[in-house]
């Protein structure tokens, strides 16, 4: 199957889920490919940022497949919820920059995928949800843990309890989105921010994500002290002695 097309131009991967009779809804085997899409662009050295969007202007994600979902026993349905729970995993755990760039529906599972990513860009026709509630479900891969990360308790409650679909605006209000832009602009502009990311140091960008994930697992002052040792560690490569040493000599760093 070919529900995954990744194309790499100037060191960024560019990885969209193509299944539009679907709006890009995912079943298992959605999930398998796009994780392993997803681990090769990670493993590929060329690569330097990953954006990951949906085929066409409609949806991004439209959620986990509903039809398939419909016909699962418990059994069934928790290993669908561990395919999904590892393609969260696996990009939130990159050390490269992953951007959701949500250019329509990003529903139940899709907004999840999405919150898994470094930082949302969407098109001015993006729209979320966690509409599980409505089918009886609740959000499975990673909803009830990282969207009260990424907006605060109560605005996530609102949103899983309610259903209910909110557009790029509100997203962007309520810090969902980072950034917004017209349907025409919004790879166009992700790409020339992913082009910004890739003049900064990699091992630097790998350690600020490390620390940034893992401040929801640690205590402030367990998180404090973890950074402070990750920044003194950086000073034995020569990516740090490159960006120091290059503002010093008054030129742009060459990192490798
Ligand atoms: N799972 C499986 N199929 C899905 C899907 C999903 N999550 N979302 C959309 N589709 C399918 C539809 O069944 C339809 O297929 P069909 O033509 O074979 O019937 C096709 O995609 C187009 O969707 P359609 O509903 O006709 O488009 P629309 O523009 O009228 O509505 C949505 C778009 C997104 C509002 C609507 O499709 C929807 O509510 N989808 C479910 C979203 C959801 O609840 N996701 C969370 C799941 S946990």
């Amino acid at each position: 199957m070919n529900f995954i097309q990744t194309s790499v131009h100037d060191r960024v991967a560019a990885v969209t889920v193509d299944r539009p009779d679907a709006l890009n809804a995912m079943n298992p085997s959605v999930l398998k490919e796009l994780t392993t899409h997803i681990q090769s662009a990670i493993d590929n050295t060329d690569v330097r940022v990953i954006v990951l969007t949906g085929r066409g202007d409609k949806a991004f994600i439209a959620g986990a497949d509903i039809k398939e979902m419909s016909q699962m026993s418990t059994k069934e349905a928790y290993s669908f919820g561990q395919l999904g729970k590892k393609l969260a995993d696996t990009i939130e755990q990159s050390p490269k920059p992953v951007i959701a760039a949500v250019n329509g529906f990003a529903l139940g599972g899709g907004c999840e995928i999405s919150l898994a990513c470094h930082f949302r860009f969407a098109s001015e026709k993006a729209k979320f949800a966690q509409p599980e509630v409505k089918l009886g479900i609740i959000p499975g891969w990673g909803g009830t843990q990282r969207l009260p990360r990424i907006v605060g308790k109560g605005i996530a409650t609102e949103l899983i309890i309610g259903g209910h679909m909110i557009d790029a605006k509100e997203a962007h209000r309520i810090g969902l989105v980072n950034r917004v832009f017209s349907s025409d602009a919004l790879l166009e502009e992700t790409n020339a921010f992913a082009q910004l990311i890739i003049k900064n140091g990699p091992q630097a960008i790998a350690e600020s994500l490390r620390c940034i994930n893992e401040s929801s697992n640690r205590t402030l002052s367990d998180g404090l002290s973890h950074e402070v040792n990750s920044f003194a560690q950086l000073f034995s490569t020569e990516e740090t002695k490159e960006g120091l040493t290059a503002f010093v000599e008054k030129r742009p760093a060459h990192f490798r």
